[in-house]
């Protein structure tokens, strides 16, 4: 059975450890490693609108020697015009991965099932694994390699119910980081997401902090991050959600609760006077770019761990 990559818990704290490590190498030079050299096809099948996410991919196979192959969703219509199942059992004939950015969570699952090769999420409604790898690698670079992961506080605040506040929990913790997440009542992750957490935060020495109150949730934080209160797929509520967030924004006087030198991190879009002011975004602290280029290294990393599985 191949590995998947669907959720952040699906790597085990050593083995997240090791995806790191690789992904450094990577950032050093981008072609220590070359798994896909023939060249080998990776799928990458995107639902949703993207720009990171195709562009590190289609980077990244092809800088591991491989074939980027897009599938535009809209052309493919999974789950519409053919099944899930018969999607995979064709894909997975002629590609040596397959990349999925869908909505349900489900979806990805049911790939998964029916694959013969890895499946890696690129987002969905719940989880955002691949951009919670490329977070820690980000915070690694700031603040003393991968071995410093361990005991950094990582503070979320914003839409706390959404997939990077999920993936923020169980990643964060994967690498024994204090996770604090802040959101209003009503969009809070959910209890099993939180349990889960927990779960493994009791194996790394990381903790798990779910509040109401954005203050407390930064305060001495070594790494800040926010993300867009209207993910895809909610913008039919983007003015509810607008006026629900506006005492979650992160501007300079909750940063000030920070450290002095915390990090800022959003994974991007941003939409600057929304979650977050431009002072903060476009400052000193912002690490955003680094955090978008570590996409490519931490990706790059896990295709080539996961293809060693094997
Ligand atoms: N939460 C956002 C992340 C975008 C990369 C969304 O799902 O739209």
């Amino acid at each position: 059975m191949p590995r998947h990559f669907l959720r952040d818990d699906d790597l085990t704290p050593a083995e997240q450890k090791e995806v790191l490590e690789l992904a450094m190498a990577f950032r050093d030079d981008r072609h220590v490693r070359q798994p896909l050299t023939g060249p080998r096809a990776v799928a990458i099948l995107t639902d949703k609108p993207t720009l990171r996410t195709q562009v590190s991919f289609t980077t990244g196979v092809a800088e591991l020697g491989g074939y980027p192959l897009l599938v535009d969703g809209n052309l493919a219509q999974v789950g519409v015009r053919e099944s899930i199942a018969d999607t995979t059992r064709v894909l997975d004939r002629q590609v040596a991965a397959i990349v999925w950015r869908t909505y349900g969570q489900e979806r990805i699952e049911e790939m998964a099932s029916f694959s013969a090769v890895p499946v890696v999420n690129a987002l969905t409604d719940a989880f955002h694994p691949c951009q919670v790898l490329a977070d820690l690698l980000t915070v690694a670079q700031h603040r003393g390699g991968v071995g410093a992961l361990p005991g950094q506080v990582l503070a979320y605040v914003g839409d706390a119910a959404n997939n990077m506040a999920n993936s923020y929990l169980l990643g964060g913790v994967t690498a024994g980081l204090h996770v604090r997440i802040a959101g209003p009542e009503g969009y809070l992750p959910s209890p099993d997401v939180v349990a889960r957490a927990q779960e493994v935060a009791a194996q790394t020495g990381g903790s798990v902090v779910v509040t109401t109150d954005p203050v407390s949730a930064v305060a001495g934080a070594d790494a800040v991050a926010t993300d867009t209160w209207v993910s895809m797929g909610d913008e039919d509520e983007a003015a509810e959600r607008t006026r629900t967030f506006a005492a979650y924004q992160l501007d300079g006087a909750l940063l000030g609760h920070a450290k002095d030198d915390a990090i800022v991190l959003h994974c991007l879009p941003a939409y600057r006077g929304k979650e977050i002011t431009a002072d903060v975004i476009d400052g000193p602290r912002s690490v955003v770019f680094d955090e978008a280029e570590n996409r490519l290294h931490a990706q790059k990393a896990l295709l080539t761990w996961l293809l060693e599985q094997r």
